[in-house]
């Protein structure tokens, strides 16, 4: 296991080194390849994940088919404990977006682990907030911004988790689809690849497949507000 990315996740934080132990025999690894599911909204789930490599989107379907992704997660980042803190069914679809190993923790294990270590319930309380507000300005965009402000946004939020510098900027390798970016974006996909390639046009940014690389942050930024 790569301790240092698992044991980053707020469920470890400010932990002793034995209790760590403890919860790591508790861990189940899962190694799972791009497109495979790990759960489907609707379910009921009895586990949570961390993942310690990969990257894992949480999508919703509406009746009519249609798809909308509310986060694209990465190393040391979790997900599956809102069925456990609000007990029901699964509230999104967990998908491989690229391959991964996730380390599961059945909520037993959890809630035994929680009422000996209250420590951690403030970070994992933490985490949900930052979901919270993060969820909340994605909701006041969709109202409030248009399709390039949310792109720019989109590409600034997947370069905190994914980002690498190189020479001539900041590299995001997110290795979604165009129409997984639409979908995350909550917009077409050819309107998000127009704002795409105006933003290529103007020297923002350079698009590699399933990767893209900002080139003026600044400008990006600016754009998003
Ligand atoms: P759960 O409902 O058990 O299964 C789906 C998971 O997706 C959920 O737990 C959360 O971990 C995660 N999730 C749901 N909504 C959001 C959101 N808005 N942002 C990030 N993650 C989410």
């Amino acid at each position: 296991m790569d301790d240092d990315v698992v044991l980053s996740a707020p469920l470890f934080a400010d932990m002793d080194p034995d209790q760590t132990q403890v919860l790591q025999a508790s861990l189940t690894p899962l190694d799972a390849a791009r497109g495979e599911v790990l759960f489907h909204e609707g379910e009921r789930g009895d586990r949570l994940y961390v993942i310690e490599r990969g990257k894992i989107k949480l999508g919703r379907r509406s009746n009519d088919g249609r798809e909308n992704l509310l986060a694209v997660l990465g190393p040391g980042e979790m997900f599956g404990e809102l069925s456990l803190f609000d007990p029901g069914p699964r509230t999104a679809t967990a998908t491989v977006v690229a391959d991964a190993r996730v380390q599961e923790l059945g909520h037993q294990d959890l809630i035994a682990w929680l009422a000996t270590n209250p420590a951690v319930a403030k970070h994992l309380l933490q985490a949900l907030a930052r979901r919270l507000r993060r969820t909340n300005e994605a909701l006041a965009d969709l109202v409030f911004s248009d399709v390039p402000g949310r792109v720019a946004k989109a590409l600034l939020d997947l370069s905190t988790r994914f980002g690498e510098p190189v020479e001539d900027g900041l590299r995001v390798a997110h290795d979604l689809t165009q129409e997984e970016l639409a979908q995350l974006v909550g917009a077409s996909r050819e309107t998000v690849n127009k704002a795409l390639a105006d933003f290529a046009a103007r020297g923002w940014v350079r698009r590699e497949g399933r990767a893209v690389v900002l080139l003026d942050v600044d400008r990006l930024e600016r754009r998003a507000r």
